[in-house]
């Protein structure tokens, strides 16, 4: 194994969220790189490690953010290859919607170096928590363009959880952003499987440990844009669940 390593971890939504493994990795690092949602976070890492330096630079409004998550990629691999042990941290999950960390731990070890993607929680384990779902019954994950532009098939008997609905076709990067067109395609799309009434959750987890997260129920007739904002997640209840196949019930020995 060559010298240089490479650690991808996350903070989770917010700081009481990261895990031991993730301050440790910080901690140990040679050299730290971090894109995070909020200025205490990216204080609390520079107090940790101050060899430690934003990727918020890569991102300037109007700018293709695949080329942004190049030039992450390629920063993160560049200390790498000088032999450091590299800690590069994001918001949430380092896995989920995470193009630059995915493509660095690809990178990493295809060059031969020690890679490692650290688990952490997402906005998607707080929506368990906050909204009292659970997966096991089923439960579909998408980034809202991806799910548009692939046909996404899914089982609407279970539920849909739809990341980024605040970018829907945009590639570029505007924090500010307050119209959100991609959205009536994505509503529109929906009311293929589900009535206009069907309830919905405009979701934003609480970004503080003492706050409390916004929970907007609606239906999909009544999705308001302007209430989408970047870290907004909809949550789309499942319609009722299919009886027990006969079938199974009989070949797993389950008696109704
Ligand atoms: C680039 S992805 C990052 C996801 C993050 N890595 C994670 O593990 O959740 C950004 C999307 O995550 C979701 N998200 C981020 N922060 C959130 C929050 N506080 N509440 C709900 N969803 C959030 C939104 O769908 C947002 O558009």
């Amino acid at each position: 194994m060559k010298k240089g390593s490479l650690y991808l971890v996350g903070t989770g939504i917010h700081l009481n969220h990261m895990t031991v493994e993730a301050r440790d990795c910080i901690e140990d690092a040679e050299k730290v790189f971090y894109l995070v949602a909020d200025p205490i976070t990216a204080t609390w890492i520079l107090r940790m490690n101050s060899d430690a330096e934003s990727l918020q630079t890569c991102y300037s409004p109007g700018k293709d953010r695949r080329l942004s998550y190049r030039e992450m990629t390629e920063r993160i691999m560049t200390a790498v290859r000088d032999g450091l042990k590299v800690c590069a941290v994001f918001y949430g999950h380092p896995a989920v919607l995470v193009t630059s960390s995915h493509r660095a731990l690809k990178q990493a070890r295809e060059e031969g170096f020690a890679a490692r993607i650290c688990p952490a929680i997402s906005a998607e384990d707080c929506l368990f928590a906050d909204l009292d779902i659970e997966p096991g019954r089923g439960c579909q994950t998408f980034e809202a363009t991806d799910f548009l532009l692939h046909s996404r098939i899914f089982d609407p008997t279970c539920s849909l959880i739809l990341y980024q609905i605040g970018i829907i076709g945009d590639l570029t990067c505007n924090p500010d952003k307050t119209e959100h067109p991609g959205l009536a395609v994505l509503v529109e799309q929906l009311l293929r499987t589900y009535e206009p009434s069907h309830p919905v959750v405009l979701y934003e987890a609480s970004q503080s440990p003492t706050g409390t997260p916004i929970i907007n129920h609606c239906t999909l007739a009544t999705i308001d844009p302007a209430t989408v904002k970047l870290i907004t997640t909809l949550y789309v209840y499942p319609l009722p669940s299919r009886e027990a196949d006969p079938v199974m019930l009989e070949k797993l020995g389950i008696k109704r």
